[in-house]
């Protein structure tokens, strides 16, 4: 839903995350003086998310669900309907998305993986796993797949991959920074994309 407050239409924006939060501060930074963008919400599964502190020093509303809350209840829907959110962002959010929410979001779910899909995909396949899997595989290329989310780990429509070179001294740590440069510039661009 698109909120009119009599000039610009304000688009809310709810992030999920379950872990350091680097890409959901990119993506607050980006939007901080865009006044047609706010950042209604970030919700994690895990209360010790450093994501929780970002969102603090940004009073960013959170929720911290629980796989009951997430799976089983109308609470993180009602959330999201509370804050008129129209976007959701998965920043590193490790759970699957329940299929009710993805039929109350059509096409409004988004997510980043750290790799060139349909390559090193599907479940279990997320954060350093999957450069250790790149890293393993002698791969000389990888990079970033940013997708909309249906009831399938890392199965949605493709929306934009970019990708990165690698060389044979490239650790997965190495991989892993080559990545997340490549998600922090365009993740927060593809979603301003998104919105027009
Ligand atoms: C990012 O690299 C993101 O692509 C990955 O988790 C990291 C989160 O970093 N997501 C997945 O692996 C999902 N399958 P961040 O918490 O610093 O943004």
């Amino acid at each position: 839903m698109i909120k009119d407050n009599g000039q610009d239409a304000i688009h809310q924006i709810a992030i999920f995350a379950s872990g350091r939060g680097s890409n959901a501060e990119k993506i607050i930074d980006y939007f901080s003086s865009n006044k047609t963008v706010n950042i209604c919400l970030i919700l994690t599964n895990r209360s010790k998310a450093k994501v929780l502190e970002l969102a603090e020093r940004n009073n960013i509303p959170t929720l911290i669900a629980t796989r009951d809350d997430f799976y089983h209840s109308d609470k993180i829907t009602k959330s999201l309907a509370k804050y008129n959110t129209d976007l959701i962002v998965l920043a590193g959010f490790l759970w699957l998305i329940p299929d009710y929410l993805v039929k109350a979001y059509p096409n409004k779910i988004v997510n980043i993986h750290p790799a060139l899909l349909p390559k090193y995909g599907g479940k279990g396949m997320y954060g350093m796993n999957v450069h250790k899997a790149v890293h393993k595989a002698g791969e000389n290329v990888t990079g970033i797949t940013i997708h909309y989310v249906n009831e399938v780990y890392d199965e949605g429509e493709i929306i934009f991959q970019a990708a990165c070179r690698l060389i044979d001294t490239d650790t997965p740590d190495l991989i892993a920074s080559k990545v997340l440069a490549l998600e922090h510039h365009h993740l927060p661009r593809v979603i301003e994309q998104l919105l027009k």
